[in-house]
């Protein structure tokens, strides 16, 4: 099959974005947030998205489109093959991602007929709490969910680029972030709300520690879809003539302000309605429910957001599912339609173990975790960090820098603002920050 990029600029935003943006933003970042001390964890994200996302980002995009071929495939086009570890790690790492994506994923649908049934009217956050743990530990319920979200990432990765994947973002998105900006207004304006502000704005510089920068940094490799390739897969499909440089920035600015936003939207009202910050996963799924029950109209509001709230999470598994199926299709030479089948069916496995291990199977440990929250640690916390040190230190030692300006400035085209800062920072300052880090937890 002829490779079909993304159709304008603002499709190739759209797409990237709608990876970037989805749960890791508004179920992750916020949890993660409440258990890692809250503005110290904000600001120490901010770094580790200026000083290893963005480059990371620019890198990723990069190698793709020099590339123009899959994870793998990709370092192979450009000359240097041994660097395809990074791809078969990052395929690996996209099954293990999607294993607990889509549970999670699964969960938004749940909550989407929860709302159509109107079940979140006059509960309590305590009766939300229950409700969630009774339905999350349930052996059948949520994997239904789960295979039916996996089934439908399957059917829009086929239906190929420019149809599926585009299009669809291109529309939603944009209505997810007016929806997002009402919810921050009444989140804000409930009362009691302004301690939630002041949880998010007053960092606590003695909350900073080393278990708070690696989850920050893997919070940050995992919202903007950094680490395993799935930028390169993306940037195979950006023409020619698109500037990276803006790309990659718009991409990830619009990310963080994603991940900003919903936690305007659910600290205040943690705090407004005496919900512990700490909560963990299920933080978004007891607090929203809440607010709805506080904004007129709320049973419709409630409907919108957990359905865009499940768009948003389908356009992330796209891209998941993408780097597997172009992969597959590239190096195996399978079909595309039989390749996203066999990887949306290895997936729904791994999908039934990590939805039972948080019920039934609660009791079987690994490193004293869970299987759901192994496959979320092992890869934020570790595989994607060790991928991103490997594409910075690629990009800042390997690639010839000439190549690198040619591709960049598209031919010499465009004028590069930032090149000398990224080059710098690709070489030197992400590569050792993630060191840093790595033995900052060992130490
Ligand atoms: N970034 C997405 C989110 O925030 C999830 C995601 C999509 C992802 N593709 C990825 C995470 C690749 C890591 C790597 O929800």
């Amino acid at each position: 099959m002829a490779r079909t990029n993304f159709g304008s600029k603002l499709g190739i935003i759209a797409a990237a974005a709608g990876s970037a943006v989805g749960l890791g933003n508004i179920w992750r970042f916020p949890y993660e947030l409440g258990q890692q001390g809250g503005g110290a964890f904000l600001l120490v994200y901010i770094l580790c998205v200026l000083l290893l996302g963005l480059p990371i980002m620019l890198a990723e995009l990069l190698i793709g489109r020099m590339g123009q071929h899959n994870v793998t495939g990709a370092f192979r086009s450009i000359g240097h093959p041994r660097w395809r570890f990074i791809g078969y790690a990052g395929v690996l790492c996209s099954f293990l991602i999607m294993g607990f994506y889509c549970v999670v994923a699964g969960w938004t649908i749940e909550y989407i007929w929860q709302a159509i049934t109107n079940q979140f009217a006059d509960k309590s956050t305590a009766d939300l709490a229950a409700a969630f743990a009774d339905f999350s530990t349930r052996p059948i319920r949520p994997i239904i969910w789960m295979v039916l979200f996996v089934g439908i990432t399957c059917y829009v990765v086929l239906a190929g680029v420019q149809n599926g994947i585009e299009k669809s973002a291109k529309i939603l998105m944009p209505v997810l972030f007016v929806l997002l900006l009402v919810l921050c207004l009444r989140s804000l304006t409930l009362p009691g709300g302004l301690e939630g502000v002041a949880f998010l704005f007053q960092p606590d510089f003695s909350k900073i520690t080393p278990e708070v920068v690696l989850s920050a940094m893997g919070q940050a490799f995992f919202s903007l879809s950094l680490g395993m390739g799935c930028m390169i897969t993306y940037g195979s499909y950006i023409d020619k003539k698109n500037n990276l440089e803006h790309t990659a920035l718009q991409v990830t600015g619009l990310d963080t302000l994603v991940a900003v936003l919903a936690a305007i939207a659910i600290f205040p009202a943690v705090f407004a309605l005496g919900i512990n910050p700490a909560q963990g996963p299920e933080l978004v799924f007891i607090t929203l429910p809440n607010v709805f029950a506080h904004i007129p109209g709320g049973y419709i509001w409630a409907i919108a957001f957990f359905m865009l709230l499940s768009i948003a999470a389908l356009t992330s598994t796209i891209s998941l599912l993408e780097v597997i199926t172009a992969f597959m299709n590239e190096e195996w030479k399978l079909p595309r339609r039989k390749a996203a089948i066999i990887a949306s069916c290895t997936i729904a496995v791994l999908g039934v173990f990590a939805s039972l291990s948080l019920g039934l199977l609660k009791d079987y440990t690994i490193a004293g975790m869970s299987f759901f929250d192994l496959l979320d640690n092992f890869t934020a916390k570790f595989l994607m960090p060790i991928g991103g040190l490997a594409i910075a230190v690629f990009c800042g030692w390997v690639l010839d820098r000439k190549r690198m300006e040619a591709e960049l400035s598209n031919e010499g085209k465009l004028k590069l603002k930032y090149l000398k800062v990224f080059a710098f920072l690709l070489k030197y300052i992400t590569p050792l920050a993630i060191l840093a880090i790595f033995i900052d937890q060992l130490m």
